[in-house]
């Protein structure tokens, strides 16, 4: 994979920026600069709260900000409450398909009957304002529906990815301390059931917080329930009390909306807070204003909701927004590689946002797959989740996009909430860069005393100026809050994004990808801590250490350095069993692509293990400063 920064120039087509929402970017985004909080109140105003504003911005406890102060809201107010007194009501807001061909559509209407249902059935479950809901499923409709339910009585909702290990699941469970948690009997993955339940049932044998669990059915396999802590969803779904009329609670503006798991450059995983008012603003502001949404679209994110991706862009933003979503269970190329363009092509999707490891995955298997299908009704692209390499993004504008559909390279995180740097549909792209900031945000590339760098150098990625989708803290962690995100740049009070950038002599952001101890594989985060924790807790490893290197599919690969205990021989065998055990600690995910055992590893005199090294060594490339290396 190369990564590219000429100037070469694509320009979007005429009728794109002719129809675009936003027309103009340049005086605009002078104007959302110089005037943050009007800006984000004009956006604000295209919501409806119970209670507006009585300031848009409270800096006074930076960089614990807080938007849109005194405001009352719920984001389901406006993702479904509002939609029901306009035509909109009888529009389809989510059209889903399963593995196995199933398809499931819902008005807004419909919405809000299966979320008011799945709402009163939280609450007959003693689920109150505050509490936080673990929800592990897989990406059927009824996902959708818990989150929107949480949300609707107040409760947060904290989603974990449906391919994390039972492990993972109970630290998170635990930490959350979730009495109630929302799964499924399994989901299609490949043609295959995958078997959830029996994953939440290993999760939570030896915890003593989760207290009930509501099963949805999907694959109809059987599953171990127990009395008094299991029930069906089905079964609750036909009691009384899960009547489809519920009421909206209100929320103060601040009040946690959810709860998202995120790995960190320490083992344990990050509880990030989204909030009801500033969170509803952003996503759908960017959502509108970058997929240029327009009242017949059809809009497909094929992230799975239980990452940042799929909260802000399957769910909040375009029902915001009263867009369409469409949603999809399983693989991309299951049965065949064509059956995303089926898809688009059955559904007439109007707007993809997908991953580059995505797109390079369905590139593989040539272009004739896609031109099996009549796929016009693409307008627009998106990419998300790791840089997209030119070749790929070249393929996917040629090949899917027909050279008429601009790519929206969309750089964020699951702090931000939404986009923080992105192309418009009127921006001239250049393949492999993520463009300009979004309106308001102010962002520089500068070197470790927080100077910008020249144009074109690389440096560390900084946000100088709050916006309103910021994650507000990680859950009971300010202090950690602190330290991971804003220490670095203390004195100037930036928020340090921890991505190394370069920005163009015409101010076009490159992003290279983390300098902390993040990996990301496949577009999914990866904590170098965890994933080495998960090694030594095996009986035969003494040390080990992780690094990503460069791979052609993935983007990234981990590849594990390990010290074996006293007088333990390393084998291929033993290398095979190290990366399963991995898979079966964290998810199938973190299995490292290689295991190298060796005696020793390069470490700091303070004892910290220095993963540049291990890196320049396996690329053979120079080592830089080793000066702290310890002899
Ligand atoms: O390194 C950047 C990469 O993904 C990181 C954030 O990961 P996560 O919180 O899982 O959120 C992913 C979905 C928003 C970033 O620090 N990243 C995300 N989008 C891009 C990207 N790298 C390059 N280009 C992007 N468009």
């Amino acid at each position: 994979m190369t990564t590219n920064q000429n100037n070469e120039i694509y320009n979007p087509p005429k009728e794109i920026v002719e129809n675009a929402n936003v027309q103009e970017y340049e005086k605009l985004y002078q104007y959302s600069i110089e005037h943050r909080e009007e800006f984000w109140a004009e956006q604000a105003e295209q919501l409806e709260w119970y209670k507006k504003w009585d300031k848009v911005l409270d800096d006074s406890q930076a960089p614990f900000y807080k938007w849109f102060v005194g405001a009352q809201t719920n984001i389901i107010h406006n993702a479904i409450d509002r939609h029901l007194k306009t035509a909109t009501r009888n529009k389809l807001a989510l059209l889903w398909e399963g593995e196995d061909g199933e398809v499931r559509p819902y008005t807004y209407h419909a919405l809000n009957r299966e979320v008011s249902q799945f709402a009163n059935i939280l609450k007959s479950m003693g689920v109150k304002k505050g509490d936080i809901v673990t929800i592990y499923m897989p990406q059927i409709p009824e996902l959708i529906f818990a989150m929107l339910a949480c949300a609707k009585i107040g409760a947060a909702h904290s989603v974990v990815y449906g391919g994390f290990s039972s492990d993972a699941l109970l630290e998170r469970i635990q930490d959350a301390k979730s009495r109630v948690i929302i799964t499924a009997d399994g989901g299609y993955r490949r043609g295959k059931a995958t078997r959830l339940k029996e994953i939440v049932n290993k999760a939570i044998e030896m915890c003593s917080v989760a207290e009930v669990v509501i099963t949805v059915k999907r694959t109809g396999e059987e599953v171990h329930m127990q009395n008094d802590r299991d029930y069906w969803y089905h079964d609750l779904k036909a009691l009384p009390v899960a009547n489809a009329k519920c009421e909206t609670e209100v929320m103060n503006s601040d009040d946690m909306l959810f709860l998202l798991y995120t790995s960190g450059s320490t083992g344990k995983p990050k509880g990030l807070v989204h909030t009801h008012g500033g969170y509803s603003v952003y996503t759908s502001t960017t959502h509108r204003m970058v997929f240029d949404i327009k009242p017949e679209d059809r809009f497909w994110c094929a992230a799975d909701p239980g990452w940042i991706t799929g909260h802000s862009y399957i769910v909040y933003g375009p029902l915001i927004n009263g867009a369409t979503i469409f949603s999809y269970e399983g693989a991309p190329n299951h049965p065949y590689p064509d059956r995303w363009w089926k898809m688009v092509e059955k559904y007439g999707i109007n707007i993809l946002y997908t991953s580059p490891t995505a797109i390079r995955g369905l590139m593989r298997y040539g272009e004739s797959w896609v031109e099996r299908h009549d796929i016009s009704s693409l307008r627009l692209l998106g990419s998300v989740g790791e840089p997209i390499n030119p070749e790929a993004w070249k393929w996917y504008h040629r090949v899917v996009g027909k050279e008429k559909c601009p790519i929206m390279d969309t750089w964020w995180q699951t702090e931000t909430g939404g986009f923080m740097i992105t192309p418009l549909p009127i921006t001239p792209l250049k393949p492999g860069s993520a463009t300009k900031p979004f309106f308001g945000n102010e962002i520089a590339v500068v070197d470790d005393d927080g100077n910008e760098v020249a144009a074109g150098e690389e440096g560390n990625l900084v946000i100088k100026s709050p916006w309103p989708g910021m994650t507000c803290c990680i859950n009971k962690d300010k202090e950690r809050f602190y330290e991971t995100y804003w220490k670095r740049f203390e004195k100037q009070g930036w928020y340090s994004a921890g991505d190394a950038a370069r920005k163009d002599k015409d101010g076009y952001f490159w992003i290279i990808g983390r300098t902390d101890d993040v990996i990301k594989v496949s577009g999914y985060r990866l904590g170098t801590a965890e994933i080495e924790s998960a090694l030594v807790s095996h009986p035969l490893v003494s040390e080990a250490a992780a690094i990503a290197l460069p791979h052609e599919l993935k983007g990234n690969a981990i590849h594990a350095f390990v010290i074996l205990k006293h007088g333990v021989e390393g084998s291929k065998e033993l290398g095979t069993e190290l990366k399963d055990h991995v898979a079966k600690v964290m998810g199938p995910i973190a299995k490292p692509e290689a295991v190298n055992f060796v005696d020793g590893l390069p470490k700091t005199r303070s004892g910290k293990i220095m993963r540049r090294v291990l890196k320049a060594r396996a690329l053979g490339e120079d080592e830089g400063d080793l000066s702290t290396l310890e002899e």
